[in-house]
């Protein structure tokens, strides 16, 4: 099932952050308990290590402190806070409650999970309430799922991190827009890509590999006509951070050359809801988003959920 637009709104992202915790974890350090080594793990996805620790909300919160200053903004200022997340805090409140309370916020405050999808899940979500009245809403993608990983499971184990990141989104500030979209879900793989409450995750890798490409390049390719744009005229695409190889047959798929992609997953691993914006905050960071480029947001995970947007940059700050 999807449900994708083609209706531009004004939506301009004014800050992001971007919060990562300290323990690195290398390919090498996995191979001493796991039957494993750095040069498959390199070869089959291209991650070299992750970062482990810390909290959901904690992350958030410092992502969150991040994006509001880089934006220029007070905790008054935010109209709604919400959290992209598949590894909250507690099963019951949400995580942004916490994080709403820790920012000093004293707006509404909601968690989305989408898996992976998450963040973008999360932005065309926020570009609604923009719409319907908000002002500003920050937005932030984080996980930790170290908490809910195998340690002794050599097939996912090495796949995954924790992380945050978060960008603060405005309709009237900036000039920038959300050209299309495309949100979809195909609820009957659900088994392929799974983590019981309390439990620890499940994945058939290679068919979890065949479908994200798919679901990459189909979700990435309607955003783009629903923008009414081109491929060639995408001067970034912030894909989600899981495999290497994916990002590389999805390019291929959508039609944009390699050079496009942002790829990041080298030190932080697949962070899921995070991983989209901490890309994002890497490209920012290196001053490689400048105003009026087309930037396209693709993200897959459990669910199978894939989500995608275009979005035409207006003016940041920091
Ligand atoms: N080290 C060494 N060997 C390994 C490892 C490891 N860490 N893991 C598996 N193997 C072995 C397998 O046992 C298998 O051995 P066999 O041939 O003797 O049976 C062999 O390597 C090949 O295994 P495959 O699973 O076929 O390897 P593949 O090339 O598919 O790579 C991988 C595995 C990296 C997991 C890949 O399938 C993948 O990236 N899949 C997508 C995963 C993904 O993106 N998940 C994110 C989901 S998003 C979310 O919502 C959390």
């Amino acid at each position: 099932m999807t449900k994708s637009s083609n209706q531009a709104l004004d939506v301009s992202i004014s800050g992001w952050g971007v919060a990562l915790p300290e323990k690195i974890v290398t390919n090498d350090e996995l191979s001493q308990t796991l039957d494993t080594s750095n040069e498959w793990i390199l070869e089959r996805s291209g991650i070299a290590e992750r970062r482990i620790g810390g909290t959901t909300s904690g992350l958030a919160v410092q992502a969150g402190q991040l994006a509001l200053e880089s934006a220029e903004l007070g905790p008054d200022d935010i109209d709604l806070l919400i959290v992209a997340t598949t590894t909250p805090d507690d099963q019951v409140p949400s995580t942004s409650s916490k994080v709403q309370h820790e920012l000093g916020l004293s707006c509404g405050a909601m968690d989305i999970n989408a898996a992976c999808s998450g963040f973008v899940y999360a932005l065309v979500t926020g570009s609604g309430f923009l719409q319907a009245g908000c002002e500003r809403i920050l937005l932030i993608g984080a996980e930790t799922l170290s908490r809910i990983t195998d340690w002794e499971d050599r097939s996912t184990a090495i796949l995954f991190g924790d992380g945050a990141g978060a960008v603060v989104l405005e309709s009237s500030n900036g000039g920038g827009q959300l050209l299309g979209w495309d949100l979809s879900s195909s609820g009957e793989l659900r088994d392929i890509l799974f983590a019981e409450i309390g439990g620890t995750i499940y994945m058939e890798g290679r068919e979890v590999f065949r479908k994200a490409v798919i679901a990459m390049s189909e979700s990435g390719n309607t955003a783009i006509a629903n923008a009414g744009v081109n491929p060639e005229e995408i001067s970034l695409v912030i894909p989600h951070q899981a495999n290497i190889r994916i990002i590389e047959t999805s390019m291929k798929r959508l039609g944009i050359p390699l050079d496009r992609a942002i790829w990041v997953g080298d030190k932080t691993a697949n962070t899921s809801s995070a991983s989209i914006p901490i890309a994002l905050g890497h490209a920012l960071a290196q001053g490689q988003i400048k105003k009026n480029d087309l930037i396209l947001l693709v993200g897959f995970g459990a669910g199978m959920t894939a989500a995608s947007a275009v979005i035409k940059w207006g003016e940041t700050n920091g």
